[in-house]
């Protein structure tokens, strides 16, 4: 009996047409129309999830939007065909669902869907928090840049996991700037940091994004924009992204254009066990989010319960959750970006470059 399940949906069109061939000769409003009319699907089972502790299997459901879709259709229609893929999640018989890339960022994070579905939920946003620290520390530390002398811009601040990685990282750092579209909230997340850390913390507020990356060292990219809001001209030399959106906050040209830069998909973990996800999506064996390794720890721990929900930030469960990761043997990824490891030679190379512009 399969114990949880984690929604996915095709981020794009371009996800649309790689699964069902025949839409790339098709015109994009079409299949855009098609989507809306389609039930959810079950995808493929998920085996082999084994720690020293026990074992778990589930499966992916897929909900056939895209990101701009969810977006962009009215909240209701776009909260109603998640619950019914969590439906069909109650049937094939999983006790916990896990809500993937949009699916937890419409409406109220996962609160409504929680209440309208008789299985537990989670965002999976706690443990994408803490592994996405994790893998910033972990970059820092390559490129010799101190935390506490950072600029560090974060991108979609407002948010469920930025409002998290802020908080954490405002321990560590004395420049953070919160950097989202809406004036009002990002002025009352500033407020709330400047009331709990003190003065050890400068807080800026910024709606310009290529602003605040040009000033930044160190950059989160948790925004739930559906286009790309870093180019490779924004970026200072030596700077770090560690970029978690999904669809990607950070151009591909990047990787391309800027080799004194270090831009890596952050909250991916390795998975304990010989997993066999039943799909490809283009990680390397035993690679996942980290919002899906939280909804199967919490099966391999039978924590049915609501876990991670809504924009608040719960340090307790960001550490509860990460410290029961580490018990499971499911360990932050080799930092990597677009599908490629990032090599540790390439860390030396780009401290390199760094230096060089920076003492011409
Ligand atoms: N890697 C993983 O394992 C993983 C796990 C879960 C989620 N994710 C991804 O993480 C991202 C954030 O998720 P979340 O749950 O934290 O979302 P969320 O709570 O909805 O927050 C989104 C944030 O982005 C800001 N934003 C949206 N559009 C923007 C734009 N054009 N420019 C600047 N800021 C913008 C929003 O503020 P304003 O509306 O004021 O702009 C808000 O601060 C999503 O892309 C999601 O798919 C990744």
């Amino acid at each position: 009996m399969n114990e949880f399940a984690f929604l996915i949906h095709p981020l794009t069109l371009e996800d649309v047409a790689r699964k069902f061939g025949f839409a790339r000769y098709l015109p994009p409003p079409f299949i855009s129309r098609v989507l809306t009319k389609l039930p959810p699907l079950l995808v493929s089972e998920i085996r082999g999830v084994e720690s020293a502790y026990g074992n778990t299997k589930g499966s992916f459901v897929a909900v056939m939007l895209t990101a701009r879709q969810m977006v962009e259709l009215p909240l209701s229609f776009v909260l109603n065909r998640i619950i019914e893929a969590g439906k069909k999640a109650e049937k094939l018989g999983a006790r916990i669902l896990g809500l993937g890339a949009f699916t937890s960022v419409v409406g109220d994070a996962g609160i409504t869907i929680a209440q309208n579905l008789n299985l537990a939920v989670t965002t999976g946003n706690s443990l994408t928090a803490a592994t996405a620290i994790a893998g910033t520390r972990q970059a820092a530390q390559a490129l010799g840049i101190e935390l506490k002398k950072a600029q560090v811009a974060i991108i979609g601040a407002t948010g469920s996991i930025g409002t998290a990685v802020s908080h954490i990282l405002a321990n560590d750092v004395h420049h953070l700037a919160l950097v989202a579209r809406n004036e009002a909230r990002l002025e009352a997340a500033a407020q709330r940091i400047r009331s709990e850390y003190g003065e050890t913390v400068s807080v800026d507020c910024l709606t310009n994004v290529s602003k605040a990356v040009r000033q930044a060292d160190i950059i989160l990219a948790t925004s739930s924009a559906a286009e790309v809001l870093i180019q490779p001209e924004h970026l200072k030399p030596g700077a770090i992204v560690c970029d978690i959106a999904r669809p990607r906050d950070t151009s591909k040209r990047v990787a391309r254009e800027r080799e004194d830069v270090l831009v890596f998909d952050g909250g991916i973990l390795e998975v304990p066990g010989k997993v066999d996800f039943g799909l490809n999506y283009g990680f390397p064996p035993r690679m996942t989010y980290a919002c899906m390794a939280e909804t199967m720890i919490l099966a391999l721990e039978r924590r049915f319960e609501n876990f991670s929900l809504g924009r608040e930030y719960q340090p307790e469960k960001i550490m509860e959750i990460y410290q029961l990761a580490l018990k499971h043997g499911f360990r932050v990824a080799a930092l990597r970006f677009d599908e490629r490891i990032i090599e540790p030679e390439q860390y030396q190379s780009i401290r390199d470059k760094m230096h060089k512009q920076e003492f011409p």
